[in-house]
């Protein structure tokens, strides 16, 4: 079967095997399957956050369980429970037509809704953790579905247990997010205050900062149906605050204060200083618009990506001594 359709970079690669779940008892049968034939498997979402670098010797299930169920609702709150295959933008655009607040300044952010909590996903100072009650996944082994609180989950920056100690034990099949009727925005980041201003809007509603994130996202980040991508490919390093003076005074680098005495410094300025912004090498590259974003202009392959990341890495590293850490997911 050919991954090209299921992976944002669109890049083209095979899988043994393929199965498109949208029961969660098929998901139990499918993964009962991998293991009776003693098969790796791979659960793909909206493929926005992984690179194939090859073949993919195994089974490829893609999460498609659908739903969005109202748990509890009061005046001032509502509990959603959402199916893992639904698509992130879609529950957002369905919750700001509905009124709810909270998960709008993560517009357009690809990828499904079981994908999210996995690596808690965020932007413009907000992550899925500020909104998170619960998820339900399937244990691999016993087949049995298990609850999450936000706290078991272990979330940090594009972090989970998921990610970690559980890496590729547990299938998430949903999420139950809080949300709030009298929502309190989130414009601390100064793009989206710039944009209302810019709008001429002085009392902004759930929906004006979602169309704020929107253009915001759309000036800088490519739309992955024209030119291949997976949003950031690198995560924001983390560093002590001797280091980042240091960055400081010989570069005027930017700089985001964690609280913890270290400092975030964005990857794509790094990416940017060492060159690479905009560079093409054959039909891959790095996007002109934000350098933390790699991609296939088109007949790229995996293995190139890979390299270029690589060389990037290696090139931040010298420059700066800093090494950068993916945040997509390499297969
Ligand atoms: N910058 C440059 N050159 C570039 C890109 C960025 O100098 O080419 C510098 C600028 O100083 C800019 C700063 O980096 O002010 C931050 O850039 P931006 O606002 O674009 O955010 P980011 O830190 O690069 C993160 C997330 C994005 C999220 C935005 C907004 C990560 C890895 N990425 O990017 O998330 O949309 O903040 O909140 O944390 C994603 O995860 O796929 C993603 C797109």
């Amino acid at each position: 079967v050919s991954l090209q359709p299921y992976n944002t970079f669109g890049l083209e690669a095979k899988a043994d095997f393929f199965t498109d779940i949208t029961e969660l008892e098929d998901l139990k049968n499918a993964l009962k399957w991998a293991g009776k034939h003693d098969l790796a498997y791979y659960i793909l979402g909206g493929g926005s956050n992984v690179l194939l670098t090859g073949d993919f010797d195994g089974l490829i299930i893609k999460n498609s369980l659908k739903g969005i169920e109202v748990l509890e609702e009061s005046d001032q709150e509502v509990v959603l429970k959402v199916a893992a295959g639904e698509v992130w933008h879609d529950l957002v655009l369905y919750t700001i037509e509905q009124g709810w607040g909270g998960i709008e300044n993560m517009s357009l952010i690809p990828g499904t809704v079981g994908a999210a909590p996995m690596q808690n996903i965020g932007a413009y100072g907000v992550e899925i953790k500020d909104v998170f009650v619960s998820l339900e996944a399937l244990n691999n082994r016993s087949l049995e579905l298990e609850t999450f609180d936000g706290e078991a989950c272990q979330f940090g920056y594009r972090e989970s247990v998921f990610k970690k100690e559980l890496k590729g034990q547990y299938v998430i099949s949903s999420v139950t997010i809080k949300l709030t009727k009298n929502p309190i925005l989130n414009t601390s980041y100064g793009a989206i205050n710039e944009t209302l201003s810019q709008r001429g809007i002085t009392q902004p509603t759930i929906k004006d900062v979602s169309d704020a994130v929107i253009s915001i996202r759309q000036s800088k980040l490519p739309d992955p149906v024209k030119i291949g991508n997976s949003g950031s490919f690198f995560k924001n390093p983390v560093v002590t605050e001797a280091k980042y003076a240091a960055l400081k005074e010989s570069y005027d680098a930017p700089g985001y204060p964690q609280g913890s005495g270290e400092v975030k410094v964005p990857a794509g300025w790094l990416i940017e200083q060492a060159g690479w912004k905009g560079k093409r090498i054959g039909n891959i590259g790095v996007h002109d618009k934000q350098a933390l974003v790699l991609v296939n202009h088109g007949g790229g392959s995996g293995k190139e990506l890979y390299q270029l990341a690589l060389d990037i890495q290696a090139s931040v590293l010298a420059k700066f001594d800093i090494t950068i850490h993916p945040e997509v997911n390499i297969l």
